[in-house]
């Protein structure tokens, strides 16, 4: 009763009877019609692998999470958010897209896009730091995509380079919606910018001060993350961390972090109008786009944010 069957994948089947007549019928897509492979990622409460669908060829990247665990855990909310998420995020650029979900006895089965070039923190990791352009491609990349989920409607909550997975051309999906936000719209046609938070917190080094103060968690949490997630492309390592989550959060509330010698002016000056306290007083999307980092980008302009190939990194 739990997991309910809206949106579950169908796939037409061409069959034949008796009389040697062809008609289709409705079949369900289970786990039965894909090769599984390696494994890709392992969560808490859930594993990705690899998959051939049989029937096309196509590569897929399967997340399954067992329902026992789920239940056990009362995680059942949560993989319901991460399937509304995914479903109102629909096919958008940067986002991970969710094909279709189907469940066995045992399992629940995501099949989402496969991003065989990794996660963005192994990138980061390779090159320990990376160059102005690089990070610019990067970055105009994952601010297009929280527009475009603040503008549906969600905020992820979780961003973070384990999060953000690559492509075959090296574009950006951002992955893991099962801690997202889904607001509601209001008579204006617009969805809150902020929220009461529940007991939710992040990933220690990306957490926003407001949520640690306040419990409070809109947008801003996303943008605060993203300050970090820039910060980290040049520096190899988020601008807040320490050896346990306690002294972490304690240097995020005092907002204590330095930028080396070589820290590029101009990134410096966008970090530092992110990483501000009151989320108030941070500056939003809009005015990030118009910053001189961004100099040259063309937001009206899908393709050339989504279609321009990568820079050479060393
Ligand atoms: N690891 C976790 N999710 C993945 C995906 N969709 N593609 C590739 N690797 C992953």
């Amino acid at each position: 009763k739990e997991w309910q069957e809206k949106g579950a994948a169908q796939i037409l089947r061409k069959v034949k009877n008796a009389d040697g007549q062809v008609s289709t019928e409705l079949v369900r897509k289970s786990i039965k019609n894909f090769k599984l492979g390696k494994e890709l990622g392992e969560g808490s409460y859930s594993t990705v692998v690899l998959a051939t669908d049989l029937t096309t060829g196509r590569f897929y990247a399967i997340k399954v999470l067992h329902k026992r665990h789920i239940i056990k855990e009362k995680k059942v909310k949560y993989v319901n958010i991460e399937k509304n998420a995914l479903n109102r995020l629909g096919s958008g650029h940067g986002i991970i897209h969710l094909f279709y979900t189907f469940q066995d006895e045992q399992s629940l089965y995501f099949v989402l896009d496969y991003a065989p070039n990794g996660e963005l923190l192994s990138l980061i990791k390779k090159h320990g730091t990376m160059d102005e352009e690089s990070v610019k491609y990067y970055s105009t990349q994952l601010v297009d995509a929280i527009d475009y989920m603040h503008s549906n409607g969600v905020i992820h909550r979780d961003i973070k380079p384990e999060n953000i997975l690559l492509d075959t051309d090296m574009k950006i999906k951002v992955t893991d919606f099962g801690t997202a936000k889904m607001l509601e719209k209001n008579s204006n046609d617009e969805y809150p910018s902020d929220t009461r938070a529940s007991s939710f917190v992040g990933t220690a080094e990306y957490v926003s001060p407001e949520l640690l103060n306040d419990k409070y968690c809109g947008k801003g949490a996303d943008i605060w993350a993203l300050g970090c997630i820039i910060y980290q492309m040049i520096a190899g390592k988020p601008p807040f961390k320490a050896t346990n989550e306690y002294l972490t959060f304690q240097k995020i509330l005092k907002l204590q972090y330095a930028f080396s010698a070589g820290f590029p002016m101009v990134i410096r000056d966008l970090v530092k109008r992110i990483l501000i306290l009151k989320p108030k007083d941070r500056i939003s999307l809009p005015e990030i786009k118009k910053h001189y980092f961004f100099r040259g980008v063309d937001w009206s302009n899908q393709e050339s944010i989504w279609d321009s190939p990568p820079p050479e990194l060393g």
